[in-house]
């Protein structure tokens, strides 16, 4: 919360993107008493429980709810559904006739009611020095999702809808700000004390598609968030944005911009913190190879960026096959 608000610490805060996951074996072992991982994520007890796995074992200084971005197109009433070692699958919105039979933004709170009772639970349980991070997905990236009905890796369904009839694309993209907007403010209510918005697919928005899909949805839930919250601080991820990290947070009203592993932590520390706190951004595949290099690294980058306020993280989630004891191995490398 100090590095948020623009505080220069010796020692970097530290978390990690999808820190509770499937490289502990607690976890699986708690997403196999659920039954499924959507199970999992409408489980109260048991989703706060893998929130709370990954503080126990490290002492991170944050926790993210555990829950996942595709649940807001399933509360605007979208089918979803995992398929194992594929990936999300949803019914789609391609027309118009699709958009019509989406909930409104209003509507989701009844569906999304076991989320909110998990950050209840994790507010009570956390310690006083972890904070307690909520999130969504950006418009853009969740937009991804609904219109392809599954992870794209050049999001072309979307483009082309964005380029053969925008008056859909962007009544979507509307509708899920509206959504995100009343869902962050609810796990804000519930006792989130930080919120991220997660563009994942941000990088592939060029120029005015960049301006106009990432920059303006996330200025206009910041805005509407630090309106009714003024004192919450919210982390922005437009991954994989390049130059268009540059003056991301003062464009959005963002109190962090959190940095994919594809930038230099000292290019980032010229152009990027200049403005205010940044996140990351070590790659994650150092937790899966660790070794001497992934010490070097870790330091390297908290000198980089120990000019200005800095939150350590990796520059995108850890992966499956990640050796639990490199997560440690990069924890007392910051804090050593
Ligand atoms: O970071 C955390 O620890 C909090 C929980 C969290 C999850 N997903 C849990 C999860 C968060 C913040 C997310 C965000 C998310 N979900 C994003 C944005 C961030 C990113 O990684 O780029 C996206 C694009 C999704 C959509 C999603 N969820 C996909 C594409 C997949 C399948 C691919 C994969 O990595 O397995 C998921 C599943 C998912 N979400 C898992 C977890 C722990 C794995 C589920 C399991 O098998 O247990």
């Amino acid at each position: 919360m100090r590095s948020l608000a623009g505080e220069v610490q010796a020692v970097p805060p530290v978390w990690m993107m999808r820190q509770a996951g499937r490289y502990l074996p607690e976890y699986r072992a708690t997403r196999a008493q659920a039954g499924d991982f959507l199970s999992l994520c409408y489980n109260p007890e048991l989703a706060a429980e893998v929130t709370l796995q990954p503080i126990r074992r490290y002492s991170f200084d944050a926790a993210i709810l555990f829950a996942d971005i595709l649940l807001i197109p399933q509360a605007l009433g979208a089918d979803l559904w995992f398929v194992t070692g594929e990936g999300p699958r949803l019914s789609t919105i391609t027309s118009q006739a699709d958009f019509d039979t989406l909930k409104r933004a209003g509507e989701i709170h009844d569906h999304l009611a076991p989320i909110y009772q998990t950050v209840r639970i994790l507010s009570g349980e956390l310690p006083a020095e972890t904070a307690l991070i909520g999130f969504a997905g950006a418009p853009w990236t969740v937009a991804t999702y609904m219109i392809a009905g599954r992870g794209t890796p050049d999001q072309g369904p979307a483009h082309a809808l964005k380029d053969e009839n925008r008056p859909v694309f962007e009544a979507l993209l509307n509708r899920i700000t509206e959504a995100t907007i009343e869902y962050l403010a609810a796990q804000i209510d519930a006792g989130a004390e930080v919120v991220k918005i997660f563009d994942s697919w941000a990088g592939s928005l060029k120029g005015d598609d960049f301006t106009n899909y990432a920059v303006k949805p996330a200025a206009t839930i910041i805005s509407a968030l630090k309106a009714r919250y003024p004192e919450t601080p919210i982390i922005a991820f437009p991954r994989e944005a390049g130059d268009g990290y540059i003056g991301f947070s003062k464009a959005t009203g963002a109190d962090c911009v959190a940095l994919d592993n594809s930038v230099s932590a000292d290019w980032a520390a010229r152009h990027v913190q200049i403005d205010g706190c940044v996140q990351g951004n070590l790659a994650p595949g150092h937790m899966v190879t660790g070794g001497a290099e992934l010490v070097t690294e870790t330091r390297r980058i908290v000198k980089a960026f120990s000019g200005g306020p800095h939150i350590f993280n990796l520059g995108h989630g850890i992966t499956p096959d990640a050796d639990p004891d490199n997560v440690q191995r990069m924890i007392d490398a910051i804090r050593g």
